[in-house]
C-alpha cells in the first residue's frame, strides 16, 4: 500500500501532520526501514517522499466493555457507559436487569480495563452516619482497599468501610486554589482526607474530623504517605469539636446533612473566614432553600453573612444537583 516515507527524527512530527490532514491509514503497524520510518497512508500527499509497502495489520483494543461483553441484546442499551474507577477498583451501577449479568459485565470491564483489578456493583444509595454503600463482588480480587491518585496526592482507602468519591477531585482543587498560605482550615467531615492532605500542601494548618473511625484510621495513613505533618485528625461527632478550633476557611462536606451543622461551622470560623457548604438541590431551585437555612442561623447567632460563590458540583439525581456555595461569615 502507500506509504511516507521519512527520516527516524522526523517521525512523531510527521505522524502528527498525518492525523492533521487525515490521510493516516489506521489499523496498520507503522514500519521501521533503518534511519526511516514508513506511515501508511490513504491516498498521496503533497511534500513527502511516497513509497510503496507492505505493513502489518493491527488489532485495535476495545475502548469499552461495552465493544466485548456477552448480554442478551435486549438488555444492552442498560449497559452503562461509565462507572467509577478508585485506584485499581471499578465501581459501576447496574439496573435491576443487568444484575444477572454482573459477573460477565465485571469480567468484560477487567479484560478492557488492565489497571482494574476487581469490580463490584452499587449495592445500595449512599446511607448511614458514616456515608457509605454495600457493594456486590462481580468479578476479580475480592480485595476492597486500594490505593487512589488525585490531585497529585496519594489516598489508601477501603470502598466498603469509607465514603470515597473520585467525581469531587475537581471541587477540591477548587477549594485547594482558593487556600490562601498560614490560614487554618476546618474540615468537619474529612473522611480519608483528600480535602485534607491536599489543603495541607498549602495551609498552615488543617482540622480534620471524622465519625467513622475507619475513616480517621486511612486519613492517619494518608497524611504520613503523603508526608504532611499539619494535619490534625480529630476521630468523633464534629458538635463535640465545633466552636473549639479558630478556622479562616471550614469545609462542609456532608450535602445529605450539612444544614443541621451550619451552627457549630459558624463558631468555628473567625470575623472574615470564609465556609464551604455542599447540599443537593433541585433543578428549579438550587440554592434558595440552601441560602435561606444559612441566613437564619447567621441571625440566630448575631452574625452575618456575605455569598461569594455558588455552583453546580455534578449531578446528583435526575433533575437534582449536588451544589457548593461559598459564604464569609462577619461577626
Ligand atoms: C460525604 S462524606 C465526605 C468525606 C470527604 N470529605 C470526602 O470528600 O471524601 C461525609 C463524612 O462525614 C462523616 N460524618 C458524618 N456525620 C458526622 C459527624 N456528626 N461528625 C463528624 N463526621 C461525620 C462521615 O463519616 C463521612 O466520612
Amino acid at each position: 500500500m502507500l506509504a511516507v516515507k521519512v527520516p527516524k527524527k522526523e517521525a512523531e512530527k510527521t505522524r502528527r501532520r498525518l492525523l492533521e490532514i487525515g490521510v493516516l491509514a489506521k489499523g496498520y503497524a507503522v514500519k521501521r526501514e533503518g534511519e526511516f520510518v514508513l506511515f501508511p497512508v490513504t491516498e498521496e500527499v503533497e511534500g513527502f517522499e511516497l513509497v510503496e509497502a507492505e505493513f502489518e495489520r493491527v488489532e485495535r483494543r476495545p475502548h469499552s466493555y461495552r465493544e466485548v461483553v456477552e448480554v442478551p441484546e435486549d438488555v444492552k442499551p442498560l449497559l452503562p457507559s461509565s462507572f467509577d474507577i478508585i485506584g485499581d477498583i471499578a465501581i459501576i451501577e447496574l439496573p435491576d436487569e443487568l444484575m444477572p449479568y454482573g459477573r460477565t459485565i465485571g469480567e468484560a470491564i477487567l479484560r478492557v480495563h488492565r489497571h482494574i483489578k476487581a469490580v463490584f456493583a452499587k449495592g445500595s444509595k449512599v446511607s448511614g452516619e458514616y456515608r457509605v454503600r454495600e457493594l456486590v463482588h462481580l468479578a476479580g480480587e475480592r480485595r476492597t482497599e486500594t490505593l487512589h491518585r488525585e490531585n497529585g496526592i496519594r489516598l489508601k482507602l477501603d470502598v466498603a468501610r469509607v465514603y470515597f468519591s473520585p467525581r469531587l477531585a475537581t471541587e477540591r482543587m477548587r477549594i485547594f486554589e482558593k487556600t490562601r498560605p498560614g490560614e487554618a482550615v476546618f474540615d468537619m467531615f474529612a473522611g480519608i482526607g483528600p480535602y485534607a492532605v491536599l489543603l495541607a500542601k498549602k495551609a498552615k494548618l488543617v482540622f480534620a474530623c471524622d465519625i467513622n473511625p475507619w475513616a480517621v484510621r486511612y486519613l492517619e495513613e494518608n497524611i504520613g504517605l503523603n508526608k504532611v505533618s499539619n494535619v490534625v485528625p480529630i476521630l468523633g461527632d464534629v458538635r463535640k469539636v465545633a466552636g473549639k478550633v479558630g478556622a479562616d476557611r471550614v469545609i462542609m462536606n456532608l450535602p445529605k446533612f450539612a444544614d443541621r451543622f451550619l451552627r457549630e461551622a459558624m463558631l468555628s470560623v473567625r470575623d472574615g473566614g470564609i465556609i464551604h457548604y455542599y447540599g443537593f438541590g433541585p433543578e428549579e431551585g438550587l440554592y434558595s432553600e440552601h441560602e435561606a437555612k444559612i441566613k437564619s442561623v447567621a441571625r440566630e447567632l448575631g452574625f452575618k453573612v456575605e455569598f461569594l460563590e455558588e455552583r453546580k458540583v455534578r449531578p446528583y439525581a435526575p433533575r437534582q444537583f449536588n451544589i457548593a456555595i461559598d459564604f464569609r461569615v462577619l461577626k
